[in-house]
């Protein structure tokens, strides 16, 4: 047992807690606080949203210990607080809820959006939104009711828990990923080590790469735009003219298949061996946008070898957005650039019988349930594997 002291409420609460104990099941099963609500236990759909320390809080995957010193405010600890009232009656007004059972998560969420982005526009409220579940009302009371509330102005002096965002820390390089299977599955997914890190609505991945390839022959193939494509799954170049690249990216999730169409701009610079790409796109089924800009450094460790250095900041809005995070794009995006690092190597080296130049260039679609199925293995392979 661990002995915690933390305030919920405003009130002192000490307590001895199984480590394993997560803050939702704490609050709700010790101290009777029922109002945080329980939906997917797995940080997803935002019902159990509260407040530790003045920020939004899944405490569905928080443990109760890591809370020890910290201030815990549930949606029962809101009641007074003049914002809330007026999300409360906004809620009311706009037809905002149906069962309800999302709603206190709503609510903290909605709380947040209005003292952080008193600007806050139609979209950017359903970005901020896109991590809170509802599946009753089809989220155009929710939008309103922010709405409404943001449009009445200003914050009430005074109101509580309006404590400063956490400052996100510095991101740590991520581990060398080989271009080879089992080096891959061996490092993926570094639980102790995220590469992944939230930034004004945008996210971040750094990913290095190792080729047994020399550096002046990745060089050339960087800047062969359709050579890449063909090497990563799921995308198409339509069209390159110069700089800009006209493509596709084909996704398929089960029954949910998307297909991204946009533009992007590359950008090199010979001299360091590095460049970039900015671009953005749009699946014209479920009107999810993503943006992207991605910077590569190649370097070469010896003759034989090269790194490429790639450090990306997207964002992705709309229904589509609730796969963004954290460790699930993570495992993605390593999974998606080693397979194309694989592929790459493997067609410079003349391994894959495939030509190396092409004017547009058509991969596979994009599997994400096969990768997700790889990820899920390679995790309990970590697990189940002793030392
Ligand atoms: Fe915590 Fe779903 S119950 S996010
Ligand atoms: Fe029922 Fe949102 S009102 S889940």
């Amino acid at each position: 047992m661990t002995s915690i002291s933390l305030t919920v409420n405003g009130d002192s609460v000490d307590a001895a807690v199984e480590p394993r104990v997560h803050l939702a099941d704490f609050l709700r099963e010790r101290l009777l606080l029922t109002g945080t609500h329980i939906g997917c236990e797995h940080g997803v759909c935002g019902a159990c949203t509260l407040l530790v320390d003045g920020s939004p809080t899944r405490s569905c995957i928080t443990f109760a210990a890591a809370c020890d010193g910290s201030d815990v405010r549930t949606v029962e600890g809101l009641d007074d607080d003049p914002v809330t009232a007026r999300l409360r009656d906004a809620f009311k007004a706009e037809h905002a809820l149906q069962c309800g059972y999302c709603t206190p998560g709503m609510l903290v969420t909605a709380r947040d959006i209005v003292h952080r982005l008193p600007d806050a526009d139609d979209e950017r409220v359903r970005l901020e939104l896109s991590g809170n579940l509802c599946r009753c009302t089809g989220y155009l009371g929710i939008v309103r009711a922010i709405r409404r509330v943001l449009d009445e102005g200003a914050i009430p002096a005074g109101s509580r828990d309006n404590a400063p965002l956490p400052v996100w820390p510095e991101l740590p390089r991520a581990d060398i990923v080989r271009a080879d299977a089992a080096v891959v599955a061996a490092v993926a997914v570094p639980a102790a080590a995220p590469t992944t890190a939230r930034d004004g609505g945008a996210s971040t991945l750094r990913q290095s790469l190792l080729l047994n390839v020399p550096l002046e022959r990745v060089w050339s193939a960087v800047k062969d735009p359709a050579l890449i494509a063909s090497c990563v799954p799921g995308l198409t170049v339509v069209r390159v003219d110069g700089d800009e690249i006209e493509g596709r990216m084909d996704v398929a999730l089960g029954p949910i298949k998307a297909r991204f169409t946009g533009r992007a701009t590359v950008n090199y610079v010979a001299s360091a061996y590095a460049g970039s790409i900015t671009g953005e796109g749009r699946d014209g089924t479920t009107g999810t946008r993503l943006g992207a800009a991605a910077r590569f450094d190649l370097a070469a460790p010896s003759p034989a070898e090269t790194r490429i250095d790639l450090a990306i900041d997207y964002t992705l809005r709309g229904p589509l957005a609730q796969f963004s995070r954290g460790s699930i794009v993570q495992g993605f995006a390593e999974e998606i650039a080693a397979s194309a690092a694989r592929s790459l190597e493997a067609r410079l080296l003349g391994q894959s019988g495939e030509p190396l130049a092409a004017s547009t260039q058509t991969s596979s679609s994009l599997g994400i349930g096969a990768i997700l199925a790889r990820l899920v293995w390679q995790r309990l392979r970590k697990l189940l594997t002793p030392g």
